[in-house]
């Protein structure tokens, strides 16, 4: 069974780079990135694991903790990291999980048999601070993902919920967003006492708000 939107993360155990950890405990109560990669020692994975890692401090910005993983050992994912510095000019200190067993990839759904059945496909899931998924992504091997996609949907996720807006297609950091459609006026004029635009009755645009 795929995980969907809205569903509990499921907690395990693994070795890491950092050692044996247990997931939730790992997480506390940050929000999260768990992502797959096909294999250590490719191309695109290379270029993601780098750049992620000269990412971290944005992750960071936002109180999100971030892990890798592939099938390989923890002795791969440790031979690897000295290339990826090598070659992407980064230190990669975040987690990688190994998952030789495919326990995690399988519980996760990172196993598109009919796309390969060795290895995980590019996965992503952003996890809140109640375990909840909140975002999933599915790339193929030969697709390297956009973390700046990433973090701008993590941005979208912390703003409705801190302020109940949504944001529009292809918003940017700074730029207006949507009162959500289960605010009322009465209950906007609260939240938002500068004013809205009002483009359609369930069309509200607002300035981001901040703070
Ligand atoms: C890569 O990371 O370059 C890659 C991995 C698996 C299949 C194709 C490409």
């Amino acid at each position: 069974m795929a995980l969907l939107l809205g569903d509990i993360a499921p907690d395990f155990e693994a070795d890491t780079t950092i050692g044996r950890i247990n997931f939730y405990k790992w997480l506390g109560s940050s929000w999260g990135v768990l992502f797959s990669h096909p294999k250590d020692y490719t191309p695109v994975c290379t270029t993601e694991l780098g750049e992620t890692a000269k990412l971290k401090h944005e992750f960071e910005k936002r109180g999100v903790k971030i892990i890798g993983l592939s099938v390989d050992s923890v002795q791969d994912h440790q031979g690897w990291k000295s290339d990826i510095e090598q070659t992407q000019g980064t230190k990669v200190d975040f987690p990688m999980i190994a998952d030789p067993d495919m326990k995690v990839a399988n519980l996760y759904g990172m196993i598109h048999p009919n796309a390969s059945d060795r290895f995980t496909v590019r996965s992503v899931f952003v996890i809140d601070p109640n375990k909840k998924v909140r975002l999933t992504l599915s790339y193929p091997a030969s697709a390297g993902r956009n973390f700046q996609e990433i973090l701008r949907t993590i941005d979208s996720l912390q703003l409705t919920d801190k302020y109940k807006v949504a944001t529009p297609v292809n918003w940017k950091e700074g730029e207006d967003v949507i009162i959500v459609p289960s605010v009322s006026n009465e209950e906007a004029k609260k939240l938002f006492p500068s004013g809205w635009k009002e483009v359609k009755p369930y069309l509200r645009i607002v300035r981001q708000p901040r703070g």
